[in-house]
């Protein structure tokens, strides 16, 4: 498998094995919850030519431009809305775009906003601290380190960064604020935490930390894991990239309690919950980059892509006969409404 060529905006990740986990079929319906500079999404839809479609999701309103351009020649094919995928459902259903087959997640930030966006998200330039992916929400880095107390921001950069360091780097931060410039802070985490003795910057990880804090990024991935469930078809494929521990981490707990039965206490005698598998696992392991795409895309060293398919519970299944006797009433009474049937087939088709 070739890595992708490199692009001026981003270059997308594991590309080759996203669409194997995506398994993309002509005609499919796919979610690209974070469609970036619209490298997986452009890939999505050539590959599901003829008659696939694809919504496209971002937070960042500049992503979307980028995007609209990249997939001009597609446009027909593709609904791109700038919105955070905290809102998938809601969406979804707004544009009438399920049951999906495939719904992607790469999460993080694109090379663009990385590099230049002007937004404060690297360490290696200077510019305001401000790290949201939308600029239209409220809460800015700046307000976050100005504002929260010193235990506050401990914790924070503890927990967002797994920092071990972050008592003394909170200590020092309240003791130089106000901080409004991305350089200020990485002064100030260098004298907190010394300079670089490892491999990774020492404000790698308080970067990451305010960054997750900003946009809210675990609480939205957990929300959206769960709703992307619910709005795949029959056997439709979730796929995630993520690019840290605390991601990951998420995404392989969500995917393997959906993918037990009962999911009690060890220990309990009988079963309780109820619980029915809604996912299969795909893959049990994640899947990495090759070494030929690491070193073509130094960005994707830490990239770990997870696929699970959708699984109907059996409470949700109905016999053949059922189903029959079910879509026979749907059509007697649907007749003059043909976008309903055409879609209300495709769920019986998928079911
Ligand atoms: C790694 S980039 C995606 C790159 C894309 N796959 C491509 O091929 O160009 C991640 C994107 O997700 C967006 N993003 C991150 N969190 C988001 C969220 N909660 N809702 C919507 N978009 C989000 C970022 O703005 C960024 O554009």
């Amino acid at each position: 498998m070739s890595p992708s060529k490199p692009d001026s905006y981003h270059t997308p990740v594991l590309i080759e094995e996203t669409m194997e986990a995506l398994a993309v079929q002509p005609g499919g319906r796919y979610v690209d919850c974070t469609v970036g500079g619209g490298g997986h999404a452009r890939a999505i839809l050539e590959r599901s030519s003829p008659g696939g479609q694809l919504l496209g999701l971002d937070a960042d309103p500049e992503a979307i431009k980028i995007a609209q351009k990249k997939l001009e020649a597609h446009r027909n094919s593709v609904l791109l809305v700038n919105d955070n995928f905290v809102n998938l459902q809601v969406t979804c259903i707004k544009y009438d775009f399920f049951p999906v087959h495939g719904i992607l997640f790469d999460l993080g930030l694109s090379s663009m906003q990385l590099n230049g966006s002007g937004r404060g998200f690297s360490f290696q330039r200077d510019a305001p601290l401000d790290m949201r992916f939308n600029p239209g929400q409220e809460v800015t880095a700046a307000d976050i380190v100005n504002t929260s107390s010193e235990t506050e921001l401990g914790r924070l950069i503890r927990t967002y960064g797994e920092e071990i360091r972050s008592r003394q780097i909170a200590r020092l931060i309240v003791r130089e604020r106000p901080i409004t410039s991305t350089l200020h802070l990485v002064r100030i985490v260098e004298r907190a935490v010394g300079r670089r003795t490892g491999k990774i910057h020492p404000a790698t990880k308080t970067f990451q930390a305010l960054r997750i804090a900003v946009n809210l990024e675990l609480e939205n991935l957990e929300i959206a894991l769960k709703q992307a469930i619910e709005l795949l078809g029959f056997e439709g494929r979730l796929v995630v990239i993520s690019y840290h521990s605390l991601e990951d981490r998420i995404v392989k707990h969500m995917m393997q309690r959906e993918a037990r039965g009962c999911i009690c206490p060890p220990g309990t005698p009988a079963c309780i919950c109820g619980h029915k598998p809604r996912l299969k696992l795909i893959r049990r392991h994640v899947i990495m980059p090759s070494e030929d795409e690491v070193q073509a895309n130094p960005r994707s060293r830490s990239a770990k892509l997870r696929v699970a398919m959708r699984l109907i519970a059996q409470d949700d299944c109905l016999a053949t006969d059922e189903m029959e006797i079910l879509w026979a009433e749907i059509k007697a009474r649907a007749w003059r409404r043909p976008a309903l049937l055409r879609k209300l087939q495709m769920v019986f088709a998928m079911a």
